[in-house]
């Protein structure tokens, strides 16, 4: 069994998509829920629907300081952060010679660099109450290269690196540190996807549904909620599951 709740949970991407789920499966076990992602608006609708103390936090991920500045807030507010679900993250599809210098920096800043300061900043509050749980939102694409997304997929082969070093290092803390690699999602991100295909390819917007749902074994897209359910399993567990890439993507990725 994990640490009874309820606990201080920091997500970052949380205003639609994966985050948006994640908030409403961890406000359902009771836990108090800081919500961050670049739109004040968006955070503030979901909180105004939460049972329990939310906070709004604001914030570009790839800001240097947003890190320092958002585990701060957290702390700040309720003593101290347990959790941390750094889910904030977009994808980019170019070949590689269409990939241009700031594409490519824009994909390491979000989905690579950004996690990294935000476990440097959490891990001393972490560490001083001897409990966290980290875990980032990667991706099928951590573990298996596809064609177009070079950068994304350099970024999220990084961020596990990032997990499974970080996990090595605190394991003898109290901290797991694991991460969570979705197939394709249904949310707002795979819909851009989906409308990128039909731009590109001049092919039916069912046509490309249907390719996108075809690359996971299933059939058939991953519901948010899904990897939602996974991320409240590695919250509650007790503390032996660290440095782990979990698959969520119907059988796509075998390791
Ligand atoms: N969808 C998929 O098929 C899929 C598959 C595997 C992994 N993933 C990963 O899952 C995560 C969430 O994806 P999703 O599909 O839910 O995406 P989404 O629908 O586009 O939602 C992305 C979320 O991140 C926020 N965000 C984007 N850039 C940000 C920034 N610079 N700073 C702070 N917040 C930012 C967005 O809000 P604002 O725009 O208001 O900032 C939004 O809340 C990403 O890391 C993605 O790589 C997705």
């Amino acid at each position: 069994m994990g640490r009874a709740g309820p606990l201080r949970v920091l997500v970052t991407g949380a205003s639609r998509g994966i985050g948006e789920a994640i908030v409403a499966r961890l406000a359902s076990d009771r836990h108090h829920l800081a919500l961050n992602s670049r739109t004040a608006i968006d955070l503030e609708r979901i909180a105004a629907e939460l049972p329990g103390p939310t906070l709004v936090l604001p914030a570009d991920c790839t800001d240097p300081r947003s890190g320092d500045d958002l585990v701060r807030a957290v702390v700040d507010a309720w003593g101290g952060i347990d959790v941390l679900v750094l889910n904030a993250g977009e994808g980019v599809a170019a070949s590689i010679t269409s990939t241009d210098d700031a594409m490519w920096q824009r994909q390491l800043d979000l989905n690579l660099t950004a996690p990294f300061r935000f476990i440097r900043a959490a891990v001393p509050p972490m560490k001083a109450a001897g409990y966290g749980r980290i875990i980032v939102v990667a991706s099928s694409a951590s573990k298996r290269g596809e064609p177009y997304i070079s950068a994304y997929t350099a970024a999220k082969h990084g961020v596990l690196g990032l997990v499974r070093s970080a996990a090595a290092e605190l394991a003898r803390t109290g901290i797991t540190v694991n991460a969570v690699c979705p197939g394709y999602v249904d949310t707002p991100m795979t819909q851009r996807s989906i409308d990128a295909i039909v731009e590109k390819t001049g092919r039916s917007r069912e046509d490309a549904a249907a390719s996108l749902a075809g690359q996971q074994p299933t059939g058939r897209l991953v519901a948010s909620a899904e990897v939602a359910e996974t991320v409240a399993f590695l919250i509650s567990d007790s503390g032996q599951i660290t440095g782990q890439g979990i698959n969520i993507d119907g059988g796509k990725v075998q390791s």
